[in-house]
């Protein structure tokens, strides 16, 4: 080629990409190491040391079935399923929770809850296991009873053979204790909802490798959006690791308004259940007394800054249902979006550097950062019928 040939060549296609203008982007240092901090995925199988059954096949089976059973409820009607639906990325699709009333929250989605470490919105449960027998009891909820509950687990022959199988004795005559079981059930159950791996794991994978060819299949507006998530943004301060949450807590400036004159106080609130709670880490059903294992429990300290912050949620699988936040008051991932781009500071109200700022993105940004969000979804597997079966069901 002579040289004149070549120096055209170079200026169509510097040309071209400025007439494309939104090419893909280029990954510096720093961005590598954000990306590959969000992988690898799926995450190494852990046990959970609170929870003796944790990963044991029976609890899983045992809990399973527990959590499709309405008779866990007070009038037999409701199971964990009426709000955590499968087909629904295990949330139900409303703004706010439907029990026997209409709740403050919105229902999580229930992906990768065992690698969390705070249970709830407020962080007000310290294990699954403890998360999980709330709902049971609670009267706007499936309103149930320890007395219901532990008679079940001894009547019904499933139930009480698996349970066998899964903690080694018969069901006792300690109904509390029956219920902490149950929860601990059920918990083993909910450790195994991974969320599948997406495109963007192949791309994050893709570039970890070097393979830059395999990399450029992600789609170039999703890695524009990664490159704002990383960047810009600043989504991975608290969007981050594996399942793009640290697990904490944080205020983005959505209203902690229930009804006119009242609040939801958020983290604050969820501190002093925590530590009422006689089912926390700090109690006699925790399985692991050690000091790591109720090391976190331990240093909680209610700070006035917790006031109106809500758990950081992962962003794996978040559908495009909706809706979002713990309210759910944003209806599609382009509300979120937006949100954080206009977001007022005058409402978000913590201490020191803020971490939320209005972004002011253009709406080619907005959509590239949706492109991003929606590229951490994937259609999930089906589910295995449980190996476990026993008893006369
Ligand atoms: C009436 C609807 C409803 C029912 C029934 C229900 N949940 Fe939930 N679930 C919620 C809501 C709302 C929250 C958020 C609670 C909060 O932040 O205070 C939640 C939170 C959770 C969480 C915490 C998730 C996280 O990311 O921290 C777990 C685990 C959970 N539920 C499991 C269960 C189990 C197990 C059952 C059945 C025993 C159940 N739920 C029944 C609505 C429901
Ligand atoms: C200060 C920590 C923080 C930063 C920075 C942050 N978020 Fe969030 N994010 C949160 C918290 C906390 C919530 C839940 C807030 C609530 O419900 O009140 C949330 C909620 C969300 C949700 C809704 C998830 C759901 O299940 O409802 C999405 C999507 C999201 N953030 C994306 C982003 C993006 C994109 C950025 C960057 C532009 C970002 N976040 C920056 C803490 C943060």
């Amino acid at each position: 080629m002579n040289r004149w040939r070549a120096i055209l060549l170079v200026v169509a296609l510097v040309l071209g990409a400025v007439a494309e203008g939104r090419a893909q982007p280029r990954w510096s240092e720093d961005e590598l190491r954000a990306i590959g901090a969000h992988g690898p995925w799926p995450p190494p199988a852990t046990v959970d040391p609170s929870n003796r059954v944790s990963g044991v096949p029976a609890a899983v089976a045992l809990g399973e079935r527990l959590f499709n059973d309405a008779r866990l409820s007070g009038d037999g009607t409701m199971s964990c399923t009426s709000c955590h639906q499968a087909a629904r990325n295990w949330s139900d699709g409303r703004a706010r929770a439907r029990g026997r009333a209409e709740l403050d929250r919105r229902t999580p989605s229930l992906w990768n809850v065992g690698q969390g470490h705070w249970f709830g919105w407020d962080g007000a449960a310290d294990s699954l296991w403890a998360q999980s027998m709330r709902p049971i009891l609670d009267p706007r909820e499936m309103a149930g009873s320890t007395r219901s509950v532990a008679g079940l687990l001894r009547g019904d022959p499933t139930l009480s053979c698996l349970y066998r199988r899964a903690f080694g004795a018969a069901p006792g005559n300690d109904d509390e204790a029956l219920l902490v079981d149950a929860g601990k059930a059920l918990a083993a159950f909910q450790e195994t909802l991974v969320s599948p791996r997406t495109s963007f794991d192949d791309f994050r994978d893709a570039l970890v490798a070097g393979d830059f060819a395999a990399a450029a299949r992600y789609p170039a507006a999703a890695q524009r959006g990664l490159k704002i998530f990383v960047g810009a943004g600043n989504c991975n301060a608290c969007h981050f690791g594996p399942r793009f949450t640290n697990g904490e807590f944080g205020d983005v400036g959505i209203p902690f308004f229930v009804r006119p004159g009242e609040v939801d106080p958020g983290r604050l609130g969820g501190l002093a259940k925590l530590t009422a709670s006689p089912f926390n880490r700090l109690g006699p059903y925790n399985d692991d007394r050690s000091a790591a294992g109720t090391l976190r429990t331990r240093h909680v300290q209610r700070l006035h800054a917790n006031f109106g912050e809500f758990r950081v949620p992962g962003l794996r699988q978040l559908g495009s249902d909706g809706p979002y936040m713990h309210n759910g008051q944003l209806a599609t991932l382009e509300d979120v979006v937006r949100h954080y781009s206009e977001v007022s500071p005058d409402r978000l109200h913590s201490d020191g550097v803020p971490l939320v700022r209005p972004l002011g993105l253009s709406a080619d940004d907005q959509a590239d950062l949706v492109a991003f969000l929606r590229s951490l979804a994937a259609e999930p597997p089906v589910r295995a019928a449980p190996a476990v079966e026993c008893g006369a069901g």
